[in-house]
């Protein structure tokens, strides 16, 4: 069966990005012009996921606002003749099949996968944390899809980082996958945020998932692990050590492109330089202006 379904949980607090995020979802920060979820919804939807539900908490309105109409905004922009802007509005609307659940409570990613269950149904599906932005030349959602149709299992995706620098991530335990391509393993552990002492490798996992349903029965009968919240991380080492035929076995992808954690300040101002430098509009000027800027950090 295809998939087609992607759940973007939003209902953090956010909060390494207070004050901004005291009112507004972090999820809605704008990298240049553009709040940090579209570049979320419109990677699923280029992975062909165009049903998408989004988990939501405080703040809901600013999030289901901007995938929905604006009709007095679009108004004011026909009658301007504004007709770039105006496209530039509705391109939200009209992207995707957006739907929305409340957490009521963020007692962690775990919880808030658990809140999809009724939507998802059967099926296996995709999760996509709103704040892990992937740069749209370095896919990665369709080779993780590959795999997961490939082994029937759940999918995770892997970043190599420093050995010093594990500790903000979830760590996976991995062995080269039979058969599999150069990028792909097989995950044996997952620990969440260890100190770099005890972590089983230095292969981070980032926030892209594809999920065998099975995964809601054990979120179901998962505790809380650390800091308090039901982890995602915990269930998927309980669905590791599961047999295929009920629904286990949990397989990686090593991403290697560029992807940035827009909840972190530092990693979202990154993001947001790159994209600029990138951008056909604005690049030439904001290259132009940072070539002078940064040697003057220098002097
Ligand atoms: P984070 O741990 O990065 O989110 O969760 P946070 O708690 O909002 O961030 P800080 O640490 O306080 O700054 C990863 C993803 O899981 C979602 C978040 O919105 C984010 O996309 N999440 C987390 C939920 O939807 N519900 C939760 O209960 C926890």
């Amino acid at each position: 069966m295809v998939i087609h379904k992607a759940v973007i949980p939003a209902a953090g607090l956010g909060t390494r990005f207070l004050p901004a995020t005291k009112s507004t979802p972090k999820e809605m920060l704008p990298i240049v012009d553009k709040p940090a979820i579209q570049y979320v919804v419109e990677e699923a939807v280029a992975a062909g996921l165009n049903d998408v539900l989004m988990i939501t908490g405080r703040s809901k309105r600013t999030l289901a606002d901007h995938f929905d109409a604006a009709p007095e905004l679009e108004a004011t922009l026909e009658a301007k003749g504004d007709l770039a802007r105006l496209e530039l509005v509705r391109a939200s609307t009209d992207l995707a099949d957006v739907h929305y659940v409340r957490q009521g409570q963020p007692k962690g990613l775990g919880h808030a996968v658990l809140c999809a269950k009724h939507h998802i149904g059967n099926e296996a599906f995709a999760v996509l944390l709103g704040d892990d932005l992937i740069d749209a030349r370095d896919p990665l959602l369709p080779d993780m899809l590959k795999l997961q149709e490939r082994t029937g299992g759940s999918v995770i995706a892997l970043l190599e980082v420093e050995p010093d620098q594990i500790n903000p991530y979830g760590c996976a335990a991995a062995v080269p996958l039979e058969g599999g391509g150069l990028d792909e393993v097989r995950i044996t552990g997952l620990v969440e945020k260890p100190d770099a002492a005890d972590a089983p490798s230095n292969l981070a996992i980032i926030g892209r998932y594809v999920l065998n349903p099975a995964v809601f029965g054990v979120l179901e009968t998962t505790g809380p692990g650390r800091g308090g919240e039901i982890q995602l991380t915990d269930a998927l080492a309980t669905l590791a050590g599961m047999p295929a035929e009920q629904g286990g076995g949990v397989y990686g992808v090593v991403f290697r492109g560029r992807r940035y954690d827009t909840g972190d300040r530092l990693d979202y101002l990154k993001a947001v330089v790159r994209i600029a430098a990138d951008r056909p509009d604005l690049g030439p000027d904001f290259r132009n202006w940072l070539a002078e800027f940064v040697p003057s950090l220098h002097t």
